[in-house]
């Protein structure tokens, strides 16, 4: 049997990086996977997303920083790498505002390192995780010939300025590079700040969620299987063309959904009918609306949206659920006899509201 190829993902211990490692083994792919551990939520969690991977003689482990060029050196010159799938980052719009040197020093002087290795060591193919947010505050569907010159946190550019950097190895360096630019992503092992978790978490646990204005910012939500398929079709892609490729690729659900109706759809995946919601100005950094044209990840990757909101919510849930097992079973004796059929909306128009700035 010919050998399968063997690809390093970098930030593989993370929310989408386990996923994705889960996936390509399960196609007797062999992994080797960088992870910092980085401090922007729990190494615990991250830990228990790479628990079962450990055991598969096809997963290897190194931990580290992307920013370790003698690191770098050591993976590549001992393995012989044929993709590198970049997911390693400083996630989360917000925080950047606060800390945007931190955010540009892993972001993008991290991904000089490891284009720099890849140089290097004559590794060409690389897919890189890049985000909606570099297309700043525009409405209507979302095109990737669209000018992204006007990002709106530090994140965004830092993401956009690697997508550039990519460019310039792909025309100095003949690097085939496959940019995605992914849409609010959920599902299972979703990072603990992304608002499906939150809400959902809070809301189990009795506490308040925070909404921004009137809640009609709108994103289009995209389920992780419908990702991690798109990963991996990007891989089939550079391995069955033969031209010298760079494209920037959209992926997401082209099904977007306000906040509203977001916490609807939680409040009747969850049962709980009871919800706390505290109104606060729009945030900072955060565009109003996402919404992927996804013709292009159609074509080329023949790339299709699986999984609804309503599907992937339910799915989300039963996956939190197996994790806070004991909590939901108290919840559900406590609660199964609330009202069906309060909306969110009438919740939100209340007087009593507390209101918070941000
Ligand atoms: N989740 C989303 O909705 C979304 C949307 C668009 C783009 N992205 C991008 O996809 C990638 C993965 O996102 P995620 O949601 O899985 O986030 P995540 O934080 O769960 O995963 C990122 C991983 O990178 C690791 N990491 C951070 N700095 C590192 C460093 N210096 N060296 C080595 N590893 C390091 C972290 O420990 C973490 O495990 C990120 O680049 C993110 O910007 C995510």
């Amino acid at each position: 049997m010919p050998k399968s190829e063997t690809i390093l993902i970098t930030g593989g211990a993370g929310f989408i990086g386990s996923n994705l490692c889960q996936f390509l083994i399960d196609k007797a792919i062999s992994i080797v996977c960088l992870d910092n551990f980085d401090d922007f939520y729990s190494e615990e969690i991250k830990q228990n997303n790479i628990n079962d991977l450990r055991k598969n003689p096809l997963f290897e482990f190194v931990t580290g920083d992307i920013r370790d060029s003698v690191l770098l050196d050591n993976i590549f010159s001992k393995r012989k790498i044929d993709f590198v799938i970049h997911l390693a980052a400083k996630a989360g719009v917000r925080v950047s505002i606060s800390n945007p040197q931190e955010y540009f020093d892993v972001n993008v002087t991290g991904s000089i390192c490891l284009l720099e290795a890849m140089r290097k060591y004559n590794v060409k193919n690389l897919i890189f995780s890049s985000s909606s947010s570099v297309y700043g505050n525009k409405n209507g569907k979302l095109v990737e010939t669209e000018i992204c010159d006007n990002q709106i946190s530090p994140y965004a550019v830092s993401k956009r300025a690697v997508e550039m950097l990519n460019y310039n190895y792909h025309i100095n360096s003949k690097f085939n590079v496959i940019n995605l630019r992914l849409f609010s992503v959920y599902g299972k092992n979703q990072r603990p700040d992304l608002v499906i978790y939150k809400f959902i978490n809070l809301i189990s646990n009795n506490q308040p969620i925070e909404i921004y204005g009137n809640a009609d910012t709108t994103r289009d939500y995209t389920y992780i299987d419908d990702i991690v398929n798109a990963f991996y079709s990007s891989i089939e892609f550079l391995k069955t063309n033969d031209r010298n490729i760079y494209e920037t690729i959209n992926i997401g659900n082209d099904n977007p959904i306000s906040l509203r109706q977001l916490v609807d759809l939680i409040v009747k995946t969850t049962k709980r009918y009871d919800i706390k919601i505290i109104q606060t100005e729009y945030a900072i950094g955060e565009v109003t609306n996402t919404h992927a044209d996804i013709n292009k990840a159609r074509r080329l990757l023949n790339y299709s949206p699986s999984v609804s909101i309503e599907k992937g919510i339910n799915l989300f849930y039963d996956w939190y659920k197996t994790k806070n097992q004991p909590f939901l079973q108290a919840h559900y004796q406590s609660h199964t006899s609330q009202p069906a059929n309060q909306s969110f909306v009438n919740e939100l128009a209340k007087p009593t509201q507390e209101k918070k700035k941000f």
